[in-house]
C-alpha cells in the first residue's frame, strides 16, 4: 500500500515545532536551574539526552550541503539520461579488470564529456558488486573497486549532472521468503559502505536500490513475478532506504529510486510496488517496449505507430504514482539497431514525449554496441566518443527539452 507521503512544507512545519518545542524546554528548566553555570544535578524536568540529542540533530541538519527539495522537483530538473552500460556493471572475479571484460574500453572522463556536451543531464552508473567484496557477513568492498566507482562517479558529478548508482548484476540475489534475510543482510551490508563513501554528494547523486530483482531462471523472471518476489523485493528495498537513512551525512535527505520486481513495466509488477514511508523517494521502471520492436533481436524492425503499450504505461504511471506526487523515472529503455533509424526516430520521438507529458524522465540503456548478433543498444561509440546515429541522438535530446 501507497502511505501518505509528507510534503516538504509538511516537513520544515514538522522541524519548526521541534525546535520551539525545545526552546520551551530550555525556558522551563533554565529558571528550575537558577541559570546557574555551575549547578550539575538535574532539576525534574531538565532537557533530557534524548531532546538533546533532537537539538543537535536539527542543527546538523542544519550543515548538510544537499538541496532539501521533493522528489518531484529533483525529477522535474532531468531531461534525458544514458547509461554507461556493459561496463562497471560487468563481471567476473578477476578485480578492476571486470570494467573490461564484456569488450568494452576503460571509461574516461572524454566518454562522460562528450554525453554531457551532448544534452544528456542524467547519468547512470550501473554498477556489479559481486566479485569486488570479501566473505560473508562483511561483504567488505575491495577499496580499489570502490575508488575507481567513485572516480567514474566524479567524472559525470563533476559535470553537475544527475548520477545514479545501483547494486546491477547482483545474480545471487533471488527474492523468495526463505532467502530474505540473507539478502537483506547482504544488501544492506553492501549499501552501509556506499552510502558511507558517497555521504557528502549532493542530492545529483542517486541510489537505486536494486537493478532488475527477480527470480532469474524461473517462469516468473520476466512476467511481472509472483507474489512471494514481489513481497521479498519489496522488504529488501525497505531496508535499503532505512540503512542509507541511517548512515548519514547528506544520506538523510538523498533521493532513493525503488524498483518493483525485475524493474518491469507489467501491470503486475507495478501495481505490486509498496513505497517504506519516506519523502524522497523516486519509482524506477525499465520498458523496452513495444518489445518486439525494441528489445526482442528476432523481433521487426518497424515501429509502424505501434503506440498502444506506451499508453498503456505512461496511463497506468500516472494513475498509481505521477497523481499522487510520486515521481518516476524510466531507468531504462531503448530501441535496438535494426538498420532501422528512421523507425527507430519516430519511436523515440513519441516515446519520450508521451513520457514528458507525464513528468517521466527515460534513460538510454547504451552498451556501446552497434552492429552485433545481440543487442545493440549503441549511442555513444567510445572509442571516438562521438555519435553514429546522429540523428537519432539529436531527437531524443529535443523530444526530452
Ligand atoms: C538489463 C540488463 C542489461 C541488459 C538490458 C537490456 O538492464 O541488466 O544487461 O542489456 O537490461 O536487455
Amino acid at each position: 500500500m501507497i502511505r501518505e507521503r509528507k510534503t516538504e512544507g509538511d516537513m520544515r512545519y514538522m522541524r519548526k515545532i521541534k525546535s520551539i518545542f525545545v526552546l520551551v524546554l530550555l525556558c522551563i528548566v533554565l529558571p528550575a536551574c537558577g541559570g546557574s553555570a555551575t549547578e550539575t544535578s538535574k532539576p525534574e524536568g531538565a532537557v533530557t539526552e534524548e531532546s538533546q540529542g533532537e537539538e543537535s540533530e536539527f542543527q546538523e541538519d542544519e550543515n548538510l550541503t544537499i538541496a532539501d527539495i521533493t522528489p518531484m522537483e529533483l525529477v522535474a530538473d532531468m531531461k534525458v539520461g544514458w547509461s554507461l552500460g556493459n561496463t562497471l556493471d560487468a563481471h567476473g572475479k578477476i578485480g578492476l579488470m571486470s570494467e573490461i571484460c564484456w569488450g568494452n574500453p576503460r571509461t574516461t572522463r572524454e566518454m562522460i564529456d562528450a554525453v554531457v556536451d551532448q544534452g544528456f543531464n542524467v547519468i547512470r552508473i550501473p554498477v556489479t558488486w559481486v566479485g569486488h567484496v570479501s566473505a560473508p557477513p562483511e561483504y567488505e568492498i575491495n577499496e580499489e573497486w570502490m575508488a575507481r566507482v567513485k572516480e567514474v562517479v566524479d567524472y559525470a558529478y563533476d559535470r553537475d549532472v544527475y548520477v545514479i548508482i545501483n547494486l546491477h548484476h547482483e545474480e545471487w540475489l533471488y527474492p523468495s521468503y526463505e532467502n530474505e534475510e540473507k539478502i537483506i543482510q547482504r544488501v544492506t551490508a553492501l549499501w552501509k559502505q556506499i552510502a558511507e563513501e558517497f555521504k557528502d554528494y549532493d542530492e545529483h547523486l542517486i541510489f537505486e536500490g536494486l537493478n532488475e530483482p527477480r527470480k532469474i531462471g524461473t517462469n516468473v523472471e520476466w512476467n511481472g513475478g509472483d507474489k512471494e518476489g514481489q513481497e521479498v523485493v519489496n522488504h529488501v528495498l525497505a531496508e535499503f532506504v532505512k540503512v542509507v537513512r541511517e548512515s548519514g551525512g547528506n544520506n538523510k535527505l538523498r533521493h532513493l529510486m525503488i524498483p518493483g520486481y525485475g524493474a518491469s513495466s507489467s501491470e503486475r509488477a507495478i501495481k505490486a510496488i509498496e513505497l517504506p514511508e519516506d519523502d524522497k523517494l523516486i519509482v524506477s521502471v525499465h520498458a523496452y517496449i513495444p518489445y518486439d520492436f525494441a528489445l526482442n533481436t528476432a523481433g521487426r524492425a518497424q515501429w509502424n505507430n505501434d503506440t498502444k503499450d506506451i499508453d498503456e504505461l505512461m496511463e497506468l504511471l500516472e494513475t498509481k504514482f505521477i497523481c499522487k506526487e510520486i515521481p518516476v523515472i524510466i531507468g531504462e529503455f531503448g530501441a535496438m539497431n535494426k538498420e532501422n533509424d528512421e523507425d527507430r526516430i519516430a519511436w523515440v520521438k513519441y516515446y519520450i514525449s508521451a513520457a514528458k507529458k507525464i513528468g517521466v524522465p527515460c534513460v538510454w540503456w547504451d552498451n556501446n554496441a552497434f552492429t552485433t548478433d545481440g543487442e545493440n543498444f549503441g549511442l555513444l561509440d567510445r572509442r571516438t566518443c562521438t555519435f553514429p546515429n546522429e540523428e537519432l541522438v539529436e531527437i531524443i535530446i529535443s523530444a526530452a527539452q
